[in-house]
């Protein structure tokens, strides 16, 4: 397994719609005592208040919410393909139910200032969280008819990127 490279954002040279899209990456937030992982596939990447950024989407009801809500780091780790199947189980089992690295195998790798992220993974997001607030007022009557109606709404969590990590396999 190679080394993580530090890279500017700028540098990163996949198509990240397809990444978010297709291969889905594992938010993940907490402390080495205590944190959590789930599989996202909404997200966005930018620029805002001219900093590079990460923009999450996490409804309420995740195990994930309260790590994202009480710390000030998350991490957005990419994947191999061959790792599918342990983002679907992240994304369908609850950490509130499952210990997630033992039924996963992942080797999480613990920083102070870059949080939580994985040995496997290929590209990696530190992000410093700077916003959040759920997206609830005014949504359009066909996205809350197809989304919520359950009322069980997303917050959008903004995050500073402070550091990328990547390897070069695929
Ligand atoms: C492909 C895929 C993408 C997902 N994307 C999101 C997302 O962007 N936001 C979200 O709140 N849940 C998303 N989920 C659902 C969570 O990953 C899922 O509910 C997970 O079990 C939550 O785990 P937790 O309770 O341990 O936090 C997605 C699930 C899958 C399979």
């Amino acid at each position: 397994m190679d080394k993580f490279e530090h890279i500017n954002v700028k540098r990163i040279d996949k198509n990240i719609f397809k990444l978010i899209d297709d291969r889905w990456m594992l938010i993940t937030a907490g402390t080495k005592e205590k944190f959590n992982m789930m599989t996202a596939s909404w997200g966005a990447f930018g620029i805002l208040w001219n900093k590079p950024v990460a923009i999450i989407f996490i409804r309420h009801n995740r195990y994930t919410f309260e790590f994202v809500e009480k710390n000030e780091i998350f991490t957005l780790s990419f994947f191999p393909k061959r790792y599918k199947e342990v983002l679907k189980f992240c994304g369908t089992k609850s950490g509130k139910n499952y210990n997630k690295v033992e039924e996963t195998g992942l080797n999480p790798l613990f920083y102070d200032s870059d949080g939580i992220y994985f040995k496997e993974a290929n590209l990696v997001f530190v992000c410093k969280k700077l916003f959040s607030s759920d997206i609830k007022d005014n949504l359009p009557p066909e996205i809350i008819n197809k989304h919520y109606t359950d009322k069980i709404f997303h917050r959008m969590f903004i995050g500073e990127i402070k550091n990328c990590y990547k390897k070069n396999e695929d």
